[in-house]
């Protein structure tokens, strides 16, 4: 059994599925979640990626298995307060390797914290729901994957 935190979506109309990926808008659904491609080299650094892939999926699954609200919110404001921690790693490793990407790696860093607060925000106004859960995905979970893919890998030479 696949214990690793995972759920799959339609790249086309953002569907969510929590058990099983389906055919849908003519297409396999994609899978969220961790794999090993997404290491950097940086132990800590990639510990942390990790553990927010898995934050988030565990999240998302959340959504869809009827948590009480107030649950959800923690969750969200863990995943918040994690995010937050671990672009401060980020910025320090790389403010001490002399990235050259810096300032502007630190940029998409403050914009994912600007979309997450905004999206707690729409969950206190209105709770959750399958298309809040679809736009946390769209904009927070897209995000983190191709930030560390084509981003976050970027200090892969710098740690050499
Ligand atoms: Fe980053
Ligand atoms: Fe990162």
């Amino acid at each position: 059994m696949d214990s690793q935190p995972h759920f799959f979506f339609c790249r086309y109309c953002r569907s969510i599925e929590t058990k099983a990926p389906i055919v849908c808008c003519g297409d396999k659904m994609v899978e969220f979640r961790w794999d090993d491609s997404l290491e950097i080299g940086n132990q800590i650094v990639d510990a942390q990626h990790k553990e927010l892939v898995d934050m988030f999926a565990n999240l998302i699954t959340d959504f869809y298995s009827e948590k009480p609200t107030y649950e959800l919110e923690q969750a969200l404001n863990f995943l918040d307060a994690y995010t937050v921690n671990h672009f401060n790693t980020e910025e320090q490793l790389t403010q001490s390797l002399q990235f050259k990407e810096f300032e502007k790696h630190k940029g998409m860093h403050e914009t994912l914290k600007k979309t997450v607060a905004e999206l707690i925000g729409k969950f206190q106004r209105e709770g959750p729901s399958g298309s809040l859960a679809m736009e946390l995905n769209t904009k927070i979970g897209d995000w983190l994957l191709v930030h560390i893919r084509r981003e976050d890998a970027k200090i892969k030479p710098y740690l050499k």
